[in-house]
């Protein structure tokens, strides 16, 4: 039986095409179509599938089909379309993971995807493959694997850099600070007044060099997700009420007051070092960024849907609505025309927003101008527990 006889009784019902539309359809189709008979030998092949393999059509017709598959998969491939037949299956993708490697004229592999459809007629078996080329997908799809796993590797290089240099430089700092505050004290000995101003000085710039360097590492912690949380139950006045001590010292040399309200009864199942570190990041922003002697305060509430809102609002400067914007971007700091010179890397927020999201919380930043500003944190109701 021809081929056209085969594939034109071969119409699906209930609409069959006018007669020949199956063949003007495969011959002017971009996808590559073969078709083979039981003995696996090229019946068929469509102008794509000759610009695909690179061969003319008679030196396609009638011959096997392993001139087009590289020798290692012959036997695999060709015992796989048999297999259609003795299990009934009709249609396929192309190979096991939907590709298989095929071989041009030129000696070249390239990489086909499409489908094998098993079909008899009289009988008598048939393979048909509709096939694209899919070289460029694969090797896009290989670049971005290595691209990925370059990325990978230098992401854990860097991680492991800056947790040694931080280490590294933590431990001389230490030693510096620790003797700058016994110059500064004259612990060991009567010492001039500028010497001690001077230790004054070193021990504050080695403080501040400490600060630094670990929100650079806890940022990168943060980044390379190593950080993870060690959750307990927290009373979130007592975490409050401890910023407000911690902070009490530099917010009175601005004529600050932080002030707490928050009910006795809130608990919130988080990290005990977490909280900490966002609220004195949040109210050592609200300290910072205001000019003028005024209140900071935490406060903390229970929400209709039952979330935990903690706000920490001040009226100082304020930011413009492209500053709130990028406010979270790590190394992300503003000039402040009413401020001169105010020290800060831009990882507080980054950081914040980091260790936020580790508790599936959300922050948000309500800011004017010349206002102030109140940024809150909404923690899931999961994590809402009640003191007894
Ligand atoms: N309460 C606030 N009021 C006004 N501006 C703020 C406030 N909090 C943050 N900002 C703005 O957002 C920027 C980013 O804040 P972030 O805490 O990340 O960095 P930083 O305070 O500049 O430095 P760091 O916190 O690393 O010492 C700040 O530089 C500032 O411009
Ligand atoms: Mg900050």
């Amino acid at each position: 039986m021809d081929l056209r006889h085969a594939i034109e009784c071969d119409a699906p019902e209930p609409a069959p095409l006018p007669p020949g539309s199956y063949r003007a359809i495969l011959q002017e189709s971009h996808d590559a179509a073969i078709v083979l008979d039981d003995d696996m030998k090229i019946v068929f092949a469509n102008a794509s599938a000759v610009r695909m393999f690179g061969y003319s059509r008679r030196a396609l017709l009638g011959r096997p089909i392993d001139r087009l598959l590289p020798e290692s998969a012959r036997k695999q491939h060709v015992g796989w379309m048999r297999s259609m037949q003795r299990a009934e299956v009709h249609s396929r993708p192309m190979g096991p993971r939907g590709r298989i490697q095929a071989l041009r004229a030129d000696g070249s592999l390239i990489w086909i995807e499409g489908t094998v459809v098993a079909y008899q007629i009289a009988g008598a078996p048939y393979y048909a493959a509709l096939l694209r080329d899919a070289t460029q997908c694969v090797e896009a799809e290989e670049q971005l694997q290595q691209l990925a796993a370059d990325a990978q590797r230098l992401a854990r290089a860097r991680s492991s850099f800056i947790a040694n240099m931080s280490h590294e430089l933590r431990t001389p700092l230490n030693a510096v600070i620790g003797f700058a505050e016994c110059v500064a004290k004259a612990s060991v000995g009567d010492l001039p007044d500028k010497y001690r101003e001077y230790g004054t000085h070193i021990h504050e710039a080695g403080e501040h060099l400490l600060a630094v360097i670990n929100d650079i590492l806890a940022m990168s912690e943060l980044e390379s997700r190593q950080r993870l949380l060690h959750e307990t139950e927290l009373r979130v006045r007592d975490v409050a009420d401890q910023v407000c001590r911690m902070l009490s010292i530099r917010a009175a040399k601005g004529g600050h007051r932080i002030v707490a309200d928050v009910p006795a009864h809130l608990l919130l199942y988080g990290d005990a070092v977490a909280l900490p570190q966002i609220l004195i990041n949040l109210v050592g922003n609200s300290l910072k960024y205001s000019t003028q002697p005024g209140c900071v305060r935490i406060a903390a509430r229970l929400l209709d849907g039952g979330e935990l809102e903690i706000a920490v609002e001040d009226q100082g400067v304020g930011m413009a609505r492209e500053e709130v914007s990028q406010a979270t971007q790590p190394f992300r700091r503003f000039a402040k025309d009413s401020l001169a010179n105010v020290a800060g890397t831009g990882l507080g927020l980054a950081i914040v927003d980091a260790l936020v999201w580790l508790h599936g919380a959300r922050m948000t930043i309500e800011s004017e101008l010349g206002v102030g500003t109140t940024v809150r944190l909404l923690f899931p109701t999961g994590r809402v527990r009640f003191a007894s």
